[in-house]
């Protein structure tokens, strides 16, 4: 076990599995639709390994791109103050969005992207979490395509960190209680 690590959450295999059924989900949702012009954006730096995971499992043209977002900082707890610290590559008007995060936490962060995101016209918006928290929901985020819902424990790994380390680590782990700052 990494240091640091209190014990394993999600396994790499468990990882694999959820991950496969989140492409076939996604697929099947899109399968149908006339004329999709599918972009298929991350929110870094969180999910950057699951959407390089995702998009391997999602059996359909698509455009990948990349927004930079920040909500915590070096922090544990969500400020709420979400900030754009790199923007989209290009326009989303008229195409059909699936925006990937790692965790949906409390929620703020969705949802101020969210507002941001429909506010530039997509035709459909849809969002897939790897990871969600419902018990520490603030904000109600609409989930379309959700891997697994975990309780109130800080994961790292898997591109979730904490103060920005740890996020290497293949699979999700529990953070030992004494590393936890801001709480
Ligand atoms: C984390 C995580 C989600 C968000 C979830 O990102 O990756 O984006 O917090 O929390 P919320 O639902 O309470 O808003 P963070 O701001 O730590 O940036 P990071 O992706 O660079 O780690
Ligand atoms: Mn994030
Ligand atoms: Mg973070």
């Amino acid at each position: 076990m990494e240091h640091g690590i209190e014990r394993v959450l999600i396994s790499e295999q468990e990882i694999e599995a959820v991950v496969a059924r989140l492409g076939r989900e996604i697929t099947a949702a899109y399968q149908s639709v006339e004329q999709l012009d599918l972009v298929v954006v991350g929110l870094l730096r969180g999910s950057f390994m699951f959407m390089a995971d995702l998009v391997r499992q999602i059996k359909l043209p698509m455009v990948v791109d990349f927004l930079t977002v920040s909500s915590y900082g070096a922090g544990t707890v969500s400020s709420g103050n979400v900030k754009v610290v790199m923007d989209l590559d290009q326009s989303i008007e008229g195409k059909d969005i699936l925006m990937v995060e790692d965790i949906i936490d409390t929620g703020h962060t969705f949802n101020k992207i969210i507002g941001l995101i429909r506010h530039r016209r997509p035709r459909s918006l849809k969002i897939c979490t790897f990871l969600s928290k419902p018990s520490r929901r603030l904000v109600e985020v609409p989930i379309d395509f959700c891997g697994l819902t975990i309780p109130d424990e800080f994961a790292c790994g898997y591109g979730l960190d904490h103060a920005q380390k740890y996020r290497n680590l293949p699979y999700v782990g529990v953070l030992e209680p004494a590393l936890i700052k801001g709480q």
